[in-house]
């Protein structure tokens, strides 16, 4: 029987689509309410770390080096105050298969896929993502389609996201090629009705436990070459599977002392869904478009249940400047030799300007490295932004304005970590949660999940809920 494309009956079909295509029934951990169990959901629907670490080393995944960045580490001390300036560490994922993180991520759910019987995955995605569940769909012998918004709609494509589409469809992927605009969450659904692939989406509990692995490598390897935990670990941030993956790695390797600090690059004003703003930005993913509504709604996903929560997980949130980013690339590369692509090196900009506030005896980590490629240097991408008349000039990076201008650092010293006040975020999130219910009450299980999901405490989501007018009944079982 031929059922009905049209737009309406499609989005209507949704949550059959989903269901069928990710295999989870996410009913099961549902309260009816704000809440839902999630680490119920992490631990029935995803794989404990024992069985991911045995996946991921199959198929070649993890195990990436950690790397002291001395002569960086010496630049940041020469610029800091005496007896300032932590240690800086990498561990360089773009030694995985496809070149970044997203490798450990795709590793799982390529492999729950074939576990499972589908034929194929699906993954709506213009970023390293894409080429990672390619990657891993080759190495396990299934098929590929990546749905990926590529061009705007003069059908003009920015450099990295080409870049990014090239190698899914070197990999073996077939690519569906969009411009920006609504159609892509349409055309994936009927790609998964279809073919009735796998949706590999990111946001799954296999996913982000396969993230996990991450943060629990390095703070192993970490105390074997210090015998001592990081003091600060630095994670980019966008839709939040860093955050979390790394994050559950940490605490379940027993680090307690460890501060866990998203970063991302500042692309405040741009917006992600528009079709002038979408070449404007130099960055593709670790920045602010991304990382602020995926904190303050992480429920925005392809997935009824995000298991990606960074709000739960980030101690501190920090902004940095496309040009400081550029800035921090080149000074890997020619300090250090290292020649990496943007995402990591967004961590590594506010890392640089956080050891400086930092005792020398101290220690910080950048959870990631990513590779780089033809369309992901600051070359590229400093022409593709100048011929979209964006003004490219050396000066104090505090004066960039997305979108109008570049501003490269005039001077090392200029470069900032920026705190994002996280209890704005929270506040947000929390707002999200009501309304998304329609909640004039809520009981004591909601209360207790808004804590730690924001990471807060009483004091701090009583008096939000306060400001609401959103009563908070007494006892566990009232209606919200
Ligand atoms: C290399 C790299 N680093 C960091 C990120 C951010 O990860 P997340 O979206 O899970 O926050 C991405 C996501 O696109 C990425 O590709």
């Amino acid at each position: 029987m031929m059922r009905d494309k049209s737009y309406a009956a499609v989005m209507g079909r949704k949550n059959e689509i989903m269901k069928k295509a990710v295999g989870i029934d996410y009913s099961v951990f549902e309260s009816g309410g704000i809440s839902f169990d999630y680490e119920r959901m992490m631990a029935d629907a995803g794989y404990t770390l024992e069985e991911i670490q045995r996946i991921q080393a199959e198929v070649h995944v993890g195990n990436t080096p950690l790397i002291e960045l001395k002569n960086l580490t010496a630049l940041a001390r020469k610029l800091a105050p005496e007896g300032k300036g932590a240690r800086i560490f990498i561990k360089d994922e773009a030694c995985n298969p496809s070149g970044s993180f997203k490798a450990r991520r795709a590793a799982t759910a390529v492999y729950h896929a074939k576990k499972n019987g589908y034929k194929g995955v699906i993954a709506a995605t213009s970023g390293n993502y894409g080429a990672a569940v390619a990657s891993q769909a080759a190495m396990q012998g299934l098929k590929c389609i990546v749905v990926q918004e590529c061009y705007d709609s003069k059908m003009t494509g920015q450099p990295e996201i080409l870049e990014k589409q090239r190698a899914c469809e070197a990999l073996g992927a077939e690519v569906v090629q969009l411009s920006v605009g609504p159609e892509l969450f349409y055309t994936f659904l009927c790609l998964l009705e279809e073919t009735g692939y796998f949706n590999a989406s990111l946001y799954t509990p296999f996913g982000i436990s396969g993230v996990e692995t991450l943060g629990y490598e390095l703070i192993a390897q970490f105390r074997e070459k210090t015998g001592k935990d990081p003091d600060k670990v630095i994670v980019t941030h966008a839709g939040g599977g860093n955050v979390t993956g790394t994050a559950r790695g940490i605490i379940k390797a027993n680090a307690k002392n460890t501060e866990v600090i998203g970063a991302s690059v500042d692309l405040s004003g741009l917006h992600m869904a528009s079709d002038t703003d979408f070449n404007r930005k130099s960055f593709t993913t670790g920045h602010t478009g991304f990382g602020i509504p995926f904190a303050t709604w992480p429920d925005r996903a392809d997935v009824p249940r995000n298991a990606a929560r960074p709000l739960r997980y980030m101690d501190r949130y920090v902004l940095v400047k496309q040009g400081e980013v550029f800035y921090i690339t080149e000074s890997l590369a020619v300090l250090e030799g290292l020649e990496r692509g943007p995402a990591g090196n967004t961590s590594l900009t506010a890392a640089f300007a956080l050891a400086q506030e930092m005792d020398e005896t101290e220690t910080i980590v950048v959870q990631e490295t990513e590779y780089t490629g033809a369309g992901k240097h600051p070359l590229p991408q400093l022409s593709f932004a100048r011929a979209n008349n964006i003004e490219i000039k050396f000066g104090d990076p505090d004066e960039e304005i997305p979108g109008k201008n570049i501003i490269l650092p005039r001077h090392p010293s200029m470069i900032k970590a920026r705190d994002f006040d996280l209890n704005k975020a929270r506040t947000s999130y929390i707002k999200n949660c009501v309304n998304a219910c329609n909640a004039t009450k809520i009981n004591q299980e909601d209360l207790r999940f808004l804590i730690e999901d924001t990471k807060s405490n009483e004091d701090f989501v009583s008096q939000v809920l306060k400001e609401l007018n959103i009563e908070v009944l007494r006892k566990t079982g009232g209606k919200t």
